[in-house]
């Protein structure tokens, strides 16, 4: 079965307690939330009282996919405030091993997320120490965007970098999933489903949930 995690982003943050009663109740394994600092990406979301006023709604993993530049400054922060899991982008990272080091000692998950034009190859020499990587399968900063096909071949060179490494790595994809896709992107070799708009834009999220959750 796939992992689950639906973006916050695509939410209706009028309503987020019902929001998050609605993911709490359906099939979704982990919250995906997106920060965007207005550098790294074209883009501004939201921050740290969010996530800490979110975190009371829920038990469920939070999936923390920082789009911001220097995200070393914030990794504690980011512990503090309820991430279960910390994704930084391999382009705003200068000292890489380091920052993921860091989010490991804090006792969080660590992921590394690259964006499309970031050859797969380059995560060689980090992946044995990640517990997660992120493919971008949109440019980060907005939801709603269509999927890059291309992201299907860089999902299998990197599932067969995993394996020839003998590692167990997350998978995840991000940006423009649907559900005429996600059975394409579990078979090239992903195993989490980031969703948006796919989730919130539904008339029925809890029955979209469940159908990615499907997908082979
Ligand atoms: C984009 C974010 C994504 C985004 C996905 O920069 O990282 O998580 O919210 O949204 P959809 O699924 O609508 O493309
Ligand atoms: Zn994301």
């Amino acid at each position: 079965m796939a992992i689950v995690a639906p973006s916050l982003l695509a939410s209706n943050f009028l309503q987020l307690e019902a929001e998050c009663k609605m993911l709490n109740e359906s099939e979704a394994d982990w919250f995906h939330l997106d920060v965007m600092d207005g550098r790294f990406v074209p883009n501004i979301s939201f921050g740290l009282p969010f996530i800490e006023q979110l975190r009371k709604a829920t038990t469920k993993p939070f999936d923390v996919h920082l789009m911001i530049e220097e995200p070393e400054k914030y990794a504690e922060a980011f512990k503090k405030a309820g991430a279960d899991q910390l994704t930084v982008h391999y382009e705003a990272c200068r000292h890489l091993h380091r920052n993921v080091q860091q989010i490991k000692s804090l006792d969080m998950k660590a992921g590394v997320a690259i964006n499309p034009h970031t050859p797969v190859s380059l995560l060689a020499d980090i992946l044995c120490d990640v517990d997660l990587i992120l493919i971008m399968s949109v440019d980060p900063g907005f939801g709603g965007q269509q999927f890059i096909p291309h992201t299907y071949q860089k999902i299998r060179e990197l599932k067969k970098l995993i394996h020839d490494c003998g590692l167990n790595v997350h998978i995840e994809i991000d940006g423009g999933v649907t559900l005429d896709n996600a059975s394409a992107i579990i078979h090239a070799g992903a195993n989490v489903l980031v969703a948006g708009n796919t989730v919130f834009g539904s008339p029925d999220p809890k029955k979209v949930i469940s159908q990615l959750k499907k997908a082979q």
